[in-house]
């Protein structure tokens, strides 16, 4: 059925940290490709009329990607703001007006998720939900029993299908691209299971600290910050079986079959640290146990991957920002051709900052009576993607009615179902140096076979590389 395109954007958070990293260059994107047309109603608590969230707006492009006069003189055309406390009727009332003969309105929230509730009451009262859709940011809840209630105070006043839970990764075209890559090639499929994979790891780092978000960051930690939304997208893309239809719905029922596999993690497979320094960040509490790294080994007890470990680690302030992932095949069996240091094929999936695929490979050797030496072919992409194109895309589809780079409720639920225990559990956060691989704990506890692969910043030259336009 065709779905009607939202008629108006209501915005709330408008003065915040996201909107102005993110969301006003994605306007203005969007006010360029013609994708946005409508009133865009920014609202927040912040004592402010029009102009000054139209000098926010402003200063935010200008640090972001620039300033295009035609586009920007559009998107101040159609800004509008409201100022108000979001439990009071009044600021919703207000909304209401500013909505004029809107029937469609697409409702974002780039809000904390413990005002969505207060938010959802409000928009009901006010009249403000009838046809409209809401969008909602990441980190959907805080542990399971959140997310749950959250689903609940949204499903009270909208059906699932006018739920838009943002995964800003999904809108990522590396992350999309993993699962054409594997599915359009046969080889890899065939190798992609227990009896050929031995391992696989998946590193989030990222080479700075909290920068100026501590409160946020210090009420959230690495685990709900990146781990159980973002890794675990990238990790149902790389897992899952072939969807049987290419319909959004389809997708997200393979995600799910994922991480329904998956059993919660134990906290004996999870080590969390802290960068040296974070406790003098703006906003953290001077004894927070809140961890800015964590490495932990999960399974996925199905029929393609029971007894492979899943090993996955995020942080901030590492080495390198990077996201890649390693699958270590199995050994060769002992022939008269297998050195005595036996070679392990990987394959090396580069997500960010470019996009690459590494095939490792034992070479001949270069002299007579030598070792077979591993190499590792390269196939890669520069620059990297446009980092913007995530939001335009995802606020885009939204307001176009297109669920599917979007979250469903049960794989929300299914990922914290995962994720709960090692969020209660009391744990040590051990402390680590910036710019280090994270707490020396992580070796003695949570370390692949073969140890960790620690990507490099940028893909090294001294490689053997076969670039290929498109991988
Ligand atoms: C956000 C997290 O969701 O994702 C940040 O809150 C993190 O802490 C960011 O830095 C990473 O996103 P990207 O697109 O910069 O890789």
């Amino acid at each position: 059925m065709e779905q009607p395109h939202s008629d108006a954007l209501v915005f709330f958070g408008a003065t915040g940290d996201l909107a102005y990293k993110q969301i006003f260059p994605a306007l203005q994107q969007m006010v360029k490709q013609g994708k946005l047309t409508v009133p865009v109603i920014g609202v927040a608590k912040a004592g402010w009329n029009l102009d000054q969230l139209k000098g926010r707006a402003k200063d935010s492009l200008e640090k972001h990607g620039g300033i295009d006069d035609d586009s920007w003189g559009k998107l101040q055309g159609l800004l509008r703001y409201v100022d108000g406390d979001y439990a009071d009727p009044a600021t919703f009332k207000a909304v209401r007006e500013a909505l004029g003969d809107a029937k469609n309105p697409a409702h974002y929230l780039a809000i904390p998720p413990s005002l969505f509730g207060k938010v959802v009451e409000q928009l009901v009262a006010s009249g403000c939900s009838s046809g409209a859709r809401m969008i909602v940011e990441k980190p959907f809840g805080h542990d399971l029993d959140s997310a749950r209630e959250l689903n609940r105070i949204l499903h009270s006043a909208f059906d699932e299908n006018a739920i838009f839970r943002i995964d800003h990764y999904l809108a990522k075209s590396p992350v999309q691209n993993m699962v054409s890559f594997r599915f359009s090639n046969s080889i890899m499929e065939a190798l992609w299971n227990r009896d050929h994979v031995e391992s696989v790891q998946i590193t989030m780092a990222e080479n700075f600290g909290v920068q100026g978000r501590g409160s946020f960051y210090d009420a959230t930690g690495a685990i709900r910050d990146v781990v159980q939304n973002h890794v675990f997208q990238v990790m149902t893309n790389l897992v899952m079986d072939a969807p049987s239809r290419n319909d959004s719905e389809s997708i997200r029922d393979e995600k799910v079959r994922v991480l329904k596999a998956i059993p919660p993690i134990e906290t004996a497979n999870l080590v969390r640290g802290q960068f040296r320094g974070y406790l003098d960040e703006k906003g953290v509490a001077p004894d927070s146990k809140v961890e800015t790294f964590a490495a932990l080994k999960l399974r996925i007890d199905s029929w393609r991957w029971e007894g492979v470990p899943f090993y996955v680690r995020a942080g901030k302030d590492l080495p390198v920002t990077a996201l890649e992932i390693l699958a270590r095949f199995r050994k060769p069996p002992v022939t008269s051709f297998t050195p005595t240091q036996k070679i392990q094929n990987h394959l090396r999936y580069r997500l960010s900052p470019e996009i690459g695929v590494g095939i490792s490979l034992s070479a001949a050797p270069t002299q007579k009576g030598g070792d077979r030496t591993p190499i590792e072919l390269v196939a890669s992409r520069h620059p990297k993607p446009e980092e913007m194109e995530a939001y335009v895309r995802v606020l885009g589809d939204a307001m176009a009615g297109d669920a599917t780079l979007f979250a469903r409720q049960d794989y929300v639920e299914e990922a914290w179902r995962i994720v709960d225990p090692m969020l209660k559990a009391d744990t040590p956060v051990y402390p680590y140096e910036p710019g280090t691989w994270g707490p020396k704990e992580v070796d003695a506890t949570v370390k692949p076979e073969g140890g960790w692969h620690a990507p490099q910043a940028e893909e090294p030259d001294d490689m053997h590389v076969l670039s290929l336009d498109d991988c």
